[in-house]
């Protein structure tokens, strides 16, 4: 479909004048408060992503990876759950001072959840003309055939065939892969200069999900969005992210460029991880499991939590790593990185 002069331009999103981090996540800590204790379910982590950049975010299940994406949402289950240090800088600004009002702007506009699967994100009494002309009504002032018109242009720019057609039907009348590129029409409809996909828990169609990540990049080219992507998958980690953080018991162990992160990983846990991954070239739909238990989070060991599943343990790992630098933009934690040991 041929793009419409009057419309160019005006969907595009407003150039940040701030040139930091779209994103700078600060030594967060998101922890419940529960009968049986505290449950750190983020516990100091610090991570940064840029413009158009994906940084992954790969853990067990358990790790807080949703934690995170629920506290920069600013959607933390409450009452248990509460944000208890830190910052979220979003575009130079503290999210943890905004109120729910600007809060829910941004996540109206600004930072968009993209679901995997659309039929969470979909109603399905509504047609999806009716979805996306309300997102759009949120930030164009116009007459009805106008927004009409940029909601056809949506649909056309995330290759939806005779989208005029389209606008008329209902969710449960499209096959899934259309679904998907609605939400990622209506994503792109707020603008968003951060994305964030949060893998689901119910496993999709090995096809739905292929064509999810190409929608995703395909938004990302567009709009130049930053992602977060994450995700327990380590080929998709290699196929869409430029920089990865691993997870592990509510921390992030270990944070690197994604090729250097495969090549060379410095924390036993990501080595064991990668070890157990047959071929990152082919197709590893999970998270390659290894040996123990990832601990409970609410009666954590004083020191590294990964020691009673690491073969290196020794008497140091007692008390909790510092963070150390290998290499360029690569950090992670573990004594044995410590040159004086
Ligand atoms: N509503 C809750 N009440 C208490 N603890 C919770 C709640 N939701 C999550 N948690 C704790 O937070 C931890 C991290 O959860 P989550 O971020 O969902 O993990 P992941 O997405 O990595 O699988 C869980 O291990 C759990 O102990
Ligand atoms: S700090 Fe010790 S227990 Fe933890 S990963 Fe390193 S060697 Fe293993
Ligand atoms: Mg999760």
């Amino acid at each position: 479909m041929q793009e419409d002069p009057a419309l160019k331009n005006q969907n595009v999103p407003e150039e940040p004048v701030f040139d930091g981090p779209v994103l700078k996540v600060e030594d967060l800590k998101t922890h419940f408060f529960t009968r049986s204790g505290v449950v750190k379910a983020v516990d100091g982590i610090s991570f940064e992503v840029g413009r158009g950049e994906t940084l992954g975010i790969v853990g067990e299940s358990g790790s807080g990876k949703s934690m995170t994406a629920w506290s920069i949402l600013g959607l933390v289950p409450k009452p248990a759950g509460r944000i208890v240090g830190g910052k979220i800088m979003y575009l130079g600004e503290d999210l943890l001072e905004k109120d729910e009002n600007e809060m829910r702007e941004i996540r109206g506009k600004g930072i968009c959840m993209v679901m995997q699967d659309p039929l969470t994100s979909l109603n399905p009494v509504f047609t999806i003309g009716n979805q996306i002309l309300e997102s759009l009504r949120m930030d164009f002032n116009e007459p009805k055939t106008s927004l009409i018109k940029r909601a056809t242009q949506l649909l056309a720019n995330v290759r939806i065939p005779a989208p005029e057609t389209r606008l008329s039907a209902y969710p449960h009348q499209m096959s899934g892969g259309m679904r998907q590129r609605v939400v990622g029409a209506i994503a792109m409809s707020r603008s968003p200069n951060v994305l964030i996909a949060d893998e689901p828990t119910t496993s999709l169609d090995a096809t739905i999900q292929l064509q999810y990540l190409r929608l995703l990049k395909e938004i990302q080219a567009d709009t130049g969005a930053a992602i977060l992507f994450i995700t327990h998958d380590f080929g998709v980690v290699a196929r869409m992210c430029d920089r990865v953080a691993v997870m592990y018991a509510g921390k992030i162990v270990e944070q690197a460029d994604v090729l250097e992160l495969f090549d060379n990983p410095q924390h036993p846990y990501t080595q064991a991880l990668l070890k157990s991954v047959p071929d990152l070239d082919e197709d590893v739909d999970f998270l390659p499991s290894i040996e123990g238990q990832p601990p409970s989070l609410d009666n954590l060991p004083e020191g590294c939590a990964f020691a009673p599943r690491c073969p290196y343990v020794f008497d140091r790992c007692e008390e909790y790593p510092e963070q150390f630098s290998t290499g360029q933009d690569h950090v992670a934690s573990c004594w044995r990185l410590d040159g004086a040991n």
